[in-house]
């Protein structure tokens, strides 16, 4: 068996918030940041697909979407689920996807996640994010952890990476014959059977400020207005 290390949760310039790009990727899987790549970016598969066809490196289609109860990633995607849908029609169209639910920073406190909404759909979530880059204060991640353990869901780590010195700061180790038999839903879901994660915050001041610029930037004042419920 082999180890390999997974980036769960990253944000390519396809956001309106990150600068990521196709090369800082290939230089970060260089420099064993990462084997596999889940691309998350907000409300939109596109960039996942676009680089996922360039074959450069293992990449998980995702798309982070901004449901009417909070935030959803869904993983193996083939094409983008539009936001502002409530989070049961959004599980439904990732699962006729066959993708699967990964719930990231649940109990943010900035009510970015699902919260309290995801009690009552516990069951059809397949991954719990229990360590978010940004830390225990913004993501409440010892809350996660403990839903996922409560639960006996995988609690895995997401970087939640926007910027390249982010890229793989917080990682999911698992065990495989072959790097194929993750790149699965079925395969992705029995690696997690036991997994170990390697996760150090990012600097939240640094991460904040910037996020805010580029926000406003590319969106314009409107993002202040909304009081930077962004991520
Ligand atoms: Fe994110």
């Amino acid at each position: 068996m082999k180890k390999y290390r997974l980036e769960f949760h990253l944000h390519t310039n396809y956001s309106y918030d990150a600068v990521i790009t196709t090369e800082d990727l290939v230089k970060a899987r260089d420099e064993g940041k990462f084997d596999i790549v889940c691309i998350t970016d907000h409300d939109t598969a596109e960039g996942a697909l676009e680089i996922k066809g360039k074959n450069l490196f293992p990449v998980i289609v995702g798309e982070e979407i901004t449901s009417a109860d909070g935030h959803l990633i869904g993983l193996f995607l083939k094409e983008t689920i539009p936001p502002n849908l409530p989070a049961e029609e959004t599980i439904a169209r990732i699962k006729d996807q066959g993708g699967l639910v990964y719930s990231p920073h649940p109990f943010d406190f900035r009510n970015l996640g699902l919260g309290k909404k995801i009690y009552s759909l516990v069951s059809q979530v397949d991954i719990i994010e229990a360590f978010n880059g940004a830390g225990d204060f913004f993501c409440r991640n010892h809350r996660a952890k403990k839903f996922a353990d409560d639960y006996h869901l995988p609690g895995v780590a997401g970087s939640d990476a926007h910027f390249p010195d982010e890229i793989g700061t917080c990682t999911t180790l698992v065990q495989a014959q072959c790097i194929d038999d993750i790149m699965t839903p079925k395969g992705l879901l029995s690696s997690l059977d036991d997994c170990d994660v390697d996760a150090q915050y990012h600097s939240i001041f640094k991460h904040a400020v910037e996020q805010v610029i580029l926000s406003i930037k590319n969106r314009g004042w409107r993002v202040v207005k909304q009081g930077f419920r962004f991520k």
